[in-house]
């Protein structure tokens, strides 16, 4: 099943494999894509990738991310580099998702330069500048900026947009009650949290032909917050709002590697990216470093390690008629397989495999049975400075 080809929202892909959004660390100061991220999107598409979803690309100025050199989307003047991106891959016959995001509390508002936003002023660990809750014209606003977002993506050849509805960002701390403490018509029901994903799918609708998909956090570990139960219901308002897919993830960037799952904390890449530990003097971090290496296999680290969201993906399939695509630690072909043809989901996404083989797609299909990647999260400590690399073979 896995190289069939088929469709997906209305768009021919080559077999069900997508690579899921990763940011890449290489838009330039506008936020348009440079020729190197061109390239490295073409070069997934020239092997035989099924899709393509970008990284996050941000639909307001105070929703930007503290990584550098993020994609942004919202101002006109980077449409016609959009426009290379997307021709790139269509040469080579693969659609191209972008994924749009506001990073609400997940950012500081030092990084942006401008007050930082989010449903309600709860306290982010890493981020823990205060965010301003939103007025209720300020969040017509950004309903506005992810769908003049979209009508960018139209103009510039996308083949569709997925919204960012997980991972602790603006999106998803509207969804989930432990982000929304808001007591207005945007807070409190299920329908009421609802409100802002739906209106803007919507919006969408009425101003573009684009397929609207959703990455969502499934479960995020936040105490009262996402749960496979409410998770279920919101996937099924979503659908009859007009979505046409929805991606399957978990966790929050405040809940650590969840998301992305390892065995261990990188501690060496704690070090050197992380703030404030990048920062520290080199003497400390000789003393710091081996001590934290000691300590390192107690921390207690969410497991399973593969196929995190599987089950939670087939919950959800069982209770939607849109395709339900499934992402988190997804290595190995037997698995994939096994996915499909037990009907838990739909497509299969990855992520850190394809950074560490871009050529990732192209070899399952000649033959190589799992992917080289061994989860050590190098790569998601790496963007917190510099774009985003493998370091397989060098930890
Ligand atoms: C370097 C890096 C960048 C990421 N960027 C994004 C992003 O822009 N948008 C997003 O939804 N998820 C992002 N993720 C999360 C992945 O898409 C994915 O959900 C997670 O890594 C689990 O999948 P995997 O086990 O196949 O890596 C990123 C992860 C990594 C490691
Ligand atoms: S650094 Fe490379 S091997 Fe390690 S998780 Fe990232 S992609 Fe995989």
């Amino acid at each position: 099943m896995l190289f069939k080809e088929t469709t997906v929202s209305g768009i021919t892909v080559k077999n069900r494999i997508i690579r899921s959004a990763t940011h890449d660390g290489l838009a330039d100061e506008n936020g348009a894509p440079c020729d190197k991220l061109i390239a490295k999107y073409e070069k997934l598409a020239k092997n035989e990738i099924g899709c393509i979803i970008t990284g996050y690309a941000a639909v307001s100025r105070n929703g930007v991310s503290p990584y550098p050199r993020m994609m942004k989307i919202f101002d006109d003047g980077v449409i016609g580099k959009y426009r290379e991106l997307t021709d790139a891959v269509h040469r080579h016959g693969v659609p191209v998702i972008l994924q749009i995001a506001h990073c609400g509390r997940q950012t500081s508002s030092k990084a942006i330069g401008l007050q930082k936003v989010a449903p309600s002023d709860v306290l982010h660990v890493f981020y823990p500048d205060k965010a301003k809750a939103l007025t209720n014209a300020e969040i017509y606003g950004i309903i506005d900026d992810f769908v003049s977002a979209a009508v960018r993506a139209e103009k510039a050849g996308f083949d569709g947009v997925q919204l960012h509805g997980g991972h602790g960002y603006l999106l998803h701390d509207f969804l989930s009650p432990y982000g929304n403490r808001r007591k207005d018509s945007w807070g409190g029901s299920l329908e009421n949290r609802c409100r802002i994903v739906e209106l803007i799918i919507k919006g969408i609708k009425e101003k573009t032909k684009l397929p609207v998909w959703i990455k969502l956090s499934a479960e995020d570990n936040r105490k009262g917050g996402m749960n496979i139960t409410s998770s279920v219901e919101v996937c099924k308002r979503l659908e009859k709002a007009g979505c046409d897919a929805i991606e399957v993830s978990c966790g929050t960037v405040q809940d650590g590697m969840n998301t992305m799952r390892s065995e261990l904390m990188p501690m060496d890449a704690v070090f050197k990216y992380r703030e404030p530990c990048a920062s520290f003097p080199k003497l400390l971090n000789k003393i710091a470093l081996p001590a934290a290496n000691l300590i390192n296999p107690l921390i207690k680290q969410p497991k399973p390690l593969e196929n995190f969201n599987v089950e939670n993906a087939a919950i959800i399939k069982k209770n939607v008629s849109i395709p339900v695509i499934v992402v988190g630690g997804i290595h190995k072909v037997s698995d994939m397989e096994k996915i499909l043809s037990e009907g838990k989901a739909d497509f299969i996404s990855m992520c850190r495999p394809f950074i560490c083989e871009p050529d990732l797609a192209k070899k399952l299909r000649n033959g190589q049975t799992e992917a080289k990647c061994i989860m050590c999260n190098y790569c998601g400590l790496v963007i917190e400075k510099e774009p985003t690399k493998c370091l397989y073979g060098k930890v």
